[in-house]
């Protein structure tokens, strides 16, 4: 079967969109997005040497906001921006090649180049094209999903890895001594050691009417905690108070989204951002979100020491398998 790819109707579209890509009035961006006002979201600096002072701004970004930026976070900006080049070539390759990559009809995983098949809300379709696959445990990564070109895709890929544990255990750290448990029970109840880095690199193309069109619709994360950077386009938006504002992402920074699985583990006590994206007129936004997911068959639920009879579990346990396909069938949890 023949898939038409966004980046090829894009290619075509000239001054209009198919209609499946144009959203209901109630979620077109040009209606319902606030202007001229950007969302400050908070801003974390991993160098800061008063670390009381930084698990507090991670504990009320994670609990108000669901989402924030951190900046001096020791990844080297050689390392990241190695990372987007080599994925921006791949997505540059002729559809041929990236086909090559298409996630295999039928497949259980979500590992693969593809464009979202079942359409969303009301019938409608993302403008995004995407590549997912797993970038950590070693055990778990299957390389039939890296593209063998450009030559040095694995190196870049392997050299971010390297560099995101540093990040991702200050950040379980910090959560779970936010929630009073012991620095490393957050996430060992998340999966441990097992913890799946899965790397989804969106391709949203140049889209003639960006005000009826999005990337991906609103949403929060399945993931524990969700860590991405995007190339420079402006596109990410949250959800607060009732409205849709644009983020402003600060070069360099790695932005932050608290995932569904840690609203769970922590009973509520940090929140998962609702968040979506917009497209461009004229540029090409590119993102690396890496979903750190529990593996399937871990069962999460709130943490046992945090449920007690005053504090009752405010969400069901279950097997993460089974939250993501609820919810990818719309099943309520
Ligand atoms: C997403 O939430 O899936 C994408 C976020 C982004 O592209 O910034
Ligand atoms: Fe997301």
């Amino acid at each position: 079967m023949e898939v038409v790819r966004v980046q090829d109707i894009a290619s075509l579209s000239k001054d209009t969109i198919p209609a499946e890509f144009i959203r209901s009035e109630t979620e077109q961006p040009g209606i319902t997005t606030v202007h001229g006002k950007h969302l400050e979201v908070p801003i974390i600096d991993f160098s800061n040497p008063d670390e009381q002072n930084v698990l507090k701004q991670i504990m009320n970004a994670s609990g108000d906001w669901g989402m924030f930026q951190i900046v001096n976070h020791e990844i080297p900006s050689q390392v990241i921006k190695k990372l987007q080049q080599v994925g921006q070539q791949f997505f540059e390759l002729s559809q041929e090649e990236k086909e090559v990559y298409a996630k295999p009809p039928g497949s259980q995983s979500v590992e693969g180049y593809g464009t979202k098949l079942q359409k969303e809300v009301d019938g409608k379709k993302g403008w995004v094209d995407h590549l997912f696959h797993r970038i950590w445990p070693s055990s778990t990564v299957n390389h039939r999903f890296w593209p063998k070109n450009p030559p040095s895709y694995r190196e870049a890929n392997e050299e971010y890895v390297k560099y995101l544990h540093r990040v991702v255990n200050k950040l379980f750290k910090s959560l779970s001594l936010g929630l009073g448990l012991e620095g490393h029970e957050l996430k060992e109840a998340a999966g441990g050691d097992d913890l799946v880095y899965l790397l989804k690199i969106n391709y949203y193309p140049p889209c003639p009417r960006p005000d009826l069109a999005l990337g991906v619709a609103a949403h929060t994360d399945m993931s524990t905690i969700t860590i991405l950077v995007p190339n420079d386009v402006q596109g990410l938006q949250a959800f607060r108070d009732g409205h849709w504002y644009d983020v402003k992402y600060v070069p360099n920074a790695l932005v932050i989204h608290i995932g569904d699985q840690i609203e769970i583990l922590s009973n509520g006590k940090y929140k998962s951002v609702l968040h979506r994206t917009t497209v461009n007129k004229d540029e090409t936004r590119i993102s690396w979100p890496v979903f750190l997911e529990p593996p399937s068959d871990h069962v999460v639920g709130p943490h046992p020491k945090l449920v007690n009879e005053e504090n009752p579990p405010k969400y069901k346990t279950k097997k993460y398998s089974e939250y993501v396909y609820c919810k990818l069938n719309k099943i309520p949890q």
